[in-house]
């Protein structure tokens, strides 16, 4: 049984020439970069530098968003070495099958499920928030009975339009990863666009005398914040789920993975100090802070076009998510893990459809009738599970004599790897008991799966 549970892949069954069923190649180091500031920017800086400056950190919040940076850039750099070695789809499941065996891979696979689904059912619940907001602004009203999770006392009966937003993705994604990736384009420079003029009009407002004290609520605040504006940085792991859709893998999946990082850390910090220079900390819990701190300087058309930017901003956020979550289904089944349908190809557009539409109706579903603030946390604790087996990971794979020579390597090996997996480990560690037991019960189901199906199913059978 226990080398069942530690069976490992050999890199070079993976990689190309060895795949029966194969993705077309079409992204390009700009395309990628693209991919991971539409997985990234969309709810937490439109939100979290007003409410955790509010709350935890004052102005030092952007002390907060570059922790938060260097702890996701670290386990970037790890992502970077793996995908960079290892170009395969699956992401942290993937290249956790080659350094410590199915059963940990199954686990990795199972948690990026949850992180991927549910970032993408909770943002499209937030998108619809904002679209009835973006929409009351033309005097255009969703009815409340269709605008909210299952909660008849309240007066809500289903979130219509959480619903339609994902269906309507995951039809985009089953047409191909190129026809998304040019849409996800368009929208990743309309909300680039509307953050850059945000920081263009902001900036003629600025007082510093609100940055004083910058540090209200001391280290100990800016270290909570770090912890909260993690959500705000995940998504660029989904970059490396196209691995067998890149060109020249080996040079672009490292550009892409840091150049996003490095992006959307600049936003953010910029953002922050703008937004905290305009209104004084203290007035920003508020929940549309980037629009309130608008209307406050009577930039009504402003406050609009930052509604605008926040929706389409979700809606690459749901996008990417979507598409990183069906690429994890599309290699667990692959692997015989899951059942085959989920890694057949359309054949009109190479796209995993059956796979897309399963993942994406269950998601929808859940956007659409289930509250679900208290279960975020849970995307945090997928991600940080996922960081922590790759960034340990690394130190293994550099061991690994079957992993081709050249490629993107972590500096500082192997201080970097370890310093990561530990600051991921201390980030679980102040996650609530609720997120535990929660993740406990997703992981209880995920055992059943494998036990009575992935085990007896898996291709590492047949070797
Ligand atoms: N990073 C994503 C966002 O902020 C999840 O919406």
């Amino acid at each position: 049984m226990k080398s069942v549970l530690l069976r490992r892949k050999n890199p070079s069954d993976l990689l190309e020439k060895n795949r029966k069923v194969q993705l077309k190649q079409t992204l390009g180091g700009f395309d990628l970069i693209l991919l991971g500031v539409g997985a990234i920017v969309g709810t937490g800086i439109f939100i979290l530098p007003g409410t955790v400056a509010a709350s935890h950190s004052g102005p030092a919040i952007v002390f907060s968003f570059i922790i938060a940076a260097i702890i996701c850039a670290l386990a970037g750099l790890c992502y970077s070495e793996f995908s960079s070695a290892v170009p395969v789809t699956g992401s942290a499941y993937t290249y956790g099958y080659i350094v410590f065996g199915e059963f940990v891979a199954w686990l990795v696979g199972w948690a990026l499920v949850l992180e991927y689904g549910l970032a993408v059912a909770s943002v499209a619940t937030g998108w619809s928030g904002y679209l009835s907001t973006l929409l009351e602004g033309f005097h255009v009203m969703i009815p409340k009975a269709i605008s909210g999770p299952f909660n008849p006392a309240d007066g809500t009966f289903i979130n219509l339009p959480a619903i339609a937003i994902v269906l309507a993705m995951a039809f985009l994604l089953s047409r191909g990863v190129q026809e998304s990736a040019k849409l996800n384009k368009i929208m990743v420079f309309i909300k680039v666009g509307v953050i850059l003029l945000f920081i263009g009009v902001g900036v003629f407002y600025v007082e510093p005398a609100n940055w004083q004290p910058f540090m209200p609520f001391g280290t100990a605040g800016v270290l909570s914040g770090a912890a909260l504006v993690f959500f705000a940085y995940l998504g660029f792991d989904a970059v490396s789920s196209a691995a067998e859709e890149v060109k020249n893998p080996q040079r672009n999946l490292p550009i892409g993975i840091i150049g996003s990082l490095l992006i959307c850390t600049l936003l953010y910090v910029v953002v922050s100090l703008v937004l905290t220079g305009i209104v004084p900390y203290t007035k920003l819990n508020v929940s549309d802070p980037v629009s309130y701190a608008m209307q406050l300087m009577h930039q009504d058309w402003m406050a609009g076009l930052i509604s605008l930017g926040a929706v389409v901003g979700m809606m690459t956020v749901i996008l990417v998510m979507l598409y990183g979550g069906t690429r994890i289904l599309f290699a667990l089944a692959r692997d015989g893990l899951l059942p085959k349908s989920m890694y057949e190809l359309n054949k009109k557009y190479n796209t995993p459809t059956k796979n897309t539409w399963i993942f994406s109706t269950l998601i929808a579903f859940c956007a659409g009738f289930v509250p679900l603030a208290k279960l975020v946390e849970l995307v945090n604790m997928g991600t940080l599970l996922a960081f922590t087996i790759v960034s340990l990971g690394v130190v293994f794979l550099r061991r690994n004599k079957n992993i081709p020579s050249g490629g993107f390597k972590v500096p500082l090996f192997p201080i970097l790897p370890i310093c990561s997996f530990l600051l991921c480990l201390f980030l679980i560690t102040q996650l609530s008991i609720y997120t535990w037991i929660a993740c406990g019960v997703w992981f209880a189901f995920g055992l059943i799966i494998y036990f009575t199906y992935g085990i007896r199913n898996s291709l590492m059978n047949k070797k």
